[in-house]
């Protein structure tokens, strides 16, 4: 009930303008967003890349015109130009949601996410890094996928996102387990029926063990994203099992989310990415990390009346 909640509280435009109005709110969200301007996020990349790997994230979702979906597309191309220019792109790529390249315009919204996509990922080729693109809710799986497909064509080293929350999740691992894919395999952040996705966190966990296990026995590179310390251990387990060695896999964790782990990680000489989201569309990203941990919510609630 509490996530329906707060999956709610980031799609309400009041509950945006009452937070997004709060300066006692900014220390905690400057806790998971790593600043507004595309400056703020580089100077967190070159941080981040001494030890880690990083996936930027230009926030934003949901778009209902074509000047912002446009505009996130010159969003990507800056952060894709600056990464080359400053260094960073044997180190950093691009995350992106098909919702802020236009998919849910009317008409042929799919047609104009589609080649807003294939005009990062041009950015990305001529920068030297790669794109992963992310997942959001259960209804824009299929077109997602199949936009994943189409622009692998051209970009093998496209990445796709599979969220083990989903009762379809492992026959997707399935399709996405041969060779050249890049899978990142999360829970999933959404609010979903129990007719599509598990609602139980042990069944959810479960279902993550069952996709990691095709993810690490197929011929693919996994992106392990969890903060879970259970299923990391049991992700490293079964890369020990299926003969990878440290470079053939990699663990993804969020910024803000578990940084002693990062580095802890890091320093073993495992592959340890963080995304980094940027930009002035924090709110609805921020909300649901607010809403996965109830210890998040009540140290906003204290910081709001200042205590
Ligand atoms: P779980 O929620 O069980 O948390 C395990 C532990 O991690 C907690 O006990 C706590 O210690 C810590 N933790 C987790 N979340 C925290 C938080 N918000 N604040 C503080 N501590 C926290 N989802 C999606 O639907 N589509 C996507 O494309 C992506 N992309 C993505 C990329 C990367 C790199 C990551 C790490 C995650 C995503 N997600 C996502 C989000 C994902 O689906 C999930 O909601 C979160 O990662 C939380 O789930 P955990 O696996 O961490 O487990």
């Amino acid at each position: 009930m509490l996530r329906s909640a707060i999956i709610a509280a980031s799609r309400s435009p009041r509950a945006r303008s009452l937070v997004e109005n709060l300066p006692l709110a900014r220390p905690i969200v400057d806790r998971f967003v790593a600043g507004e301007q595309l400056g703020k996020a580089l100077d967190t990349t070159r941080e981040l890349t001494r030890d880690r790997l990083v996936t930027l994230d230009h926030l934003g979702e949901d778009t209902t015109d074509r000047a912002s979906a446009d505009a996130t597309v010159e969003a990507y191309r800056k952060v894709l130009g600056a990464l080359a220019d400053g260094g960073l792109a044997a180190r950093a790529e691009v995350s992106l949601k098909l919702s802020a390249l236009g998919r849910s315009l009317p008409g042929d919204g799919d047609k104009i996410a589609l080649e807003n996509a294939r005009a990062i990922c041009e950015a990305a080729a001529s920068a030297g890094t790669t794109v992963t693109v992310d997942m959001e809710d259960h209804t824009t799986v299929d077109a997602t996928l199949s936009i994943v497909r189409e622009l692998r064509v051209d970009f093998p080293w496209v990445g796709a996102v599979l969220q083990a929350y989903l009762h379809r999740t492992e026959g997707d691992c399935a399709d996405l387990s041969g060779p050249g894919s890049r899978v990142r395999l999360c829970k999933g952040a959404y609010d979903e029926p129990a007719s599509v996705a598990y609602r139980d966190k042990a069944e959810v966990d479960a279902s993550y063990v069952r996709c990691l296990k095709i993810l690490m026995a197929g011929q693919g590179y996994p992106m392990v994203a969890t903060h879970d310390p259970r299923l990391i251990e049991i992700a490293q387990d079964l890369a020990a099992r299926s003969g990878r060695a440290a470079a053939e896999y990699e663990h993804q964790m969020l910024f803000g989310i578990r940084a002693d782990e990062q580095q802890r990680l890091a320093a073993r000489g495992l592959r340890m990415r963080v995304y980094v989201p940027y930009g002035g569309e924090w709110y609805p990203y921020f909300v649901r990390r607010l809403g996965e941990r109830p210890a998040n919510l009540a140290f906003f609630a204290r910081a709001l009346v200042g205590r």
